[in-house]
């Protein structure tokens, strides 16, 4: 028997014990795994040994088990809308997804909190708490797709941060299944328990790397009965900031969003047979603001006051303002769907505010001397010192590294991070010691350690 042969023996024992364990569909093999896109970025089919699809925390658990008995790789697979490679598997790895856990179990009307299994797609959640008067408030543009449970690996951000915090924050207690097998529970559904280590904390933003999160209870808040929406237009970054600045203390603590188009940006989305752009194109600066309360009357005319003022004194030069939820979606669409800028390079970057138009405009110097065609697309989260950048020309591998020392080596002494939301997966590991001082580093990789001695959860995301 040749070494290739005895290598697929020992994979399929693999195999066959989860087989043996779950019932038959819920194993994808061969043209079963490879019908899927790698992911929403990379339409190549996926490489894998096999998909596994638990239905149960405890079906989790035999599959790890018998994955960590036999030294098998593991990679875990939410709505793969992720931008750092932090789901990609090989040919020798095992999926699993939690697909087929996809429910909200438990809705407490009282304590405000929902038990939601990890494969629950968000918009389907945001969607059935909203039918039953509940606001789940983390919001992001892949909200078709991605999964609870990818939002808390990666600890998701998007729009609603500023008002409402990151998945760290909207998540009280949570259910993981260690590398072994063992379950812990951690269930807690209480906003005060201060009964020692935080260890929802731990799973919360580790990509898949320490265990798989299984259910969580979700932090709910009551759904808002008015939402204001406006796109307004600015001259200079210093009026972006004034508005922001005005905008949280004037508006009741109701601001939710607050993003920001470069012109390039806007521009591009805009360009003849994408999207219809709701304001001239010429401006320099574009912001999508929105706040959301619980009086029509007069949070409507507090936010007009608002911006009437602004355009008085000049920091506001343009707006408009969406009248209905259609209007609202054709301002959103302008900054949600960016395929007119794709393929790009996408980075995720943080830094000061005071910083950014120092960075912006090193980064534009930097680009230009690469290369005269480049371009680089600035947009974001502005409020939580959030920038979104794609760069153009794109080349797949060629260029990729030329580019990540651009943008990130502009970042260098402005207190910056290479990741504000998207994590750090396979695509940006090289780059965590630059965000990360060295003593943080080595206790990162003592806990991988000790929580995953075999190294079988997502091997080779996060920390080498
Ligand atoms: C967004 C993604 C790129 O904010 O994080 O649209
Ligand atoms: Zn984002």
């Amino acid at each position: 028997m040749s070494l290739d042969s005895g290598f697929i023996v020992v994979m399929s024992k693999v195999i066959e014990l989860i087989q043996a364990q779950l019932s038959n569909e819920a194993v994808l093999l061969g043209a079963d795994v490879t019908a899927r896109a790698t992911s929403y970025w990379d339409p190549s089919p996926t490489q894998a040994l096999a998909i596994v699809r638990p239905e149960t925390t405890e079906q989790v658990s035999a599959v790890l088990k018998i994955c960590h008995d036999q030294d098998q790789a593991v990679v875990l697979a939410g709505g793969l809308t992720g931008v750092v490679e932090g789901a990609v598997a090989g040919p020798d790895d095992i999926v699993i997804s939690l697909e087929r856990m996809n429910q909200i179990e438990v809705v407490d009307e009282l304590d405000n909190t929902a038990v939601v299994q990890a494969g629950a797609i968000l918009q389907k959640v945001q969607e059935e708490l909203d039918d039953k008067g509940f606001l789940f408030p983390l919001d992001l543009g892949a909200r078709g797709s991605c999964t609870i449970g990818g939002n808390i690996a990666t600890n998701a951000g998007g729009v609603n941060v500023l008002r409402y915090g990151m998945m760290r924050n909207l998540v009280l207690g949570l259910e993981a299944v260690l590398a072994d097998g063992t379950i812990v529970s951690s269930m807690n559904q209480m906003l005060k328990n201060n009964t020692g280590y935080d260890l929802k904390q731990l799973f919360i933003g580790s990509e898949g790397t320490l265990g798989v999160v299984t259910r969580a209870v979700l932090r709910l808040y009551p759904l808002p009965s008015s939402r204001q929406t406006v796109l307004f237009a600015a001259n200079s970054f210093a009026a972006v900031t004034t508005v922001l600045q005005r905008m949280n203390a004037e508006l009741a603590g109701t601001l939710s969003a607050y993003e920001v188009m470069w012109n390039n940006y806007y521009k591009d989305v805009t360009a003849e047979g994408f999207h219809r752009p709701p304001l001239e194109r010429n401006h320099p600066f574009y912001v999508l603001a929105e706040a959301e309360g619980v009086d029509s009357e007069s949070d409507i005319e507090r936010f007009e006051r608002m911006l009437a003022s602004a355009m008085e004194q000049g920091t506001i030069v343009d707006a408009v303002i969406a009248r209905s939820e259609a209007d609202r979606q054709a301002l959103w669409i302008v900054r949600e769907e960016f395929e007119p800028l794709l393929p790009a390079y996408l980075y995720d970057i943080s830094l000061p505010k005071r910083h950014m138009e120092v960075y912006v405009e090193k980064l534009t110097q930097q680009l230009a001397d690469w290369r005269d065609d480049s371009v680089g697309y600035i947009f974001g989260h502005i409020a939580d010192g959030n920038l979104h950048i794609f760069v153009t020309p794109y080349d797949e591998g060629s260029h990729h590294d030329t580019v990540d020392k651009i943008v990130y080596g502009c970042l260098a002494g402005l207190s910056g991070s290479v990741s504000a939301e998207h994590g750090i997966g396979k695509e940006k590991l090289q780059w965590l010691s630059s965000s990360r001082s060295q003593s943080e580093i080595d206790l990162m990789r003592q806990l991988k350690n000790m929580i995953d001695p075999k190294n079988i959860l997502n091997s080779g995301k996060v920390i080498s």
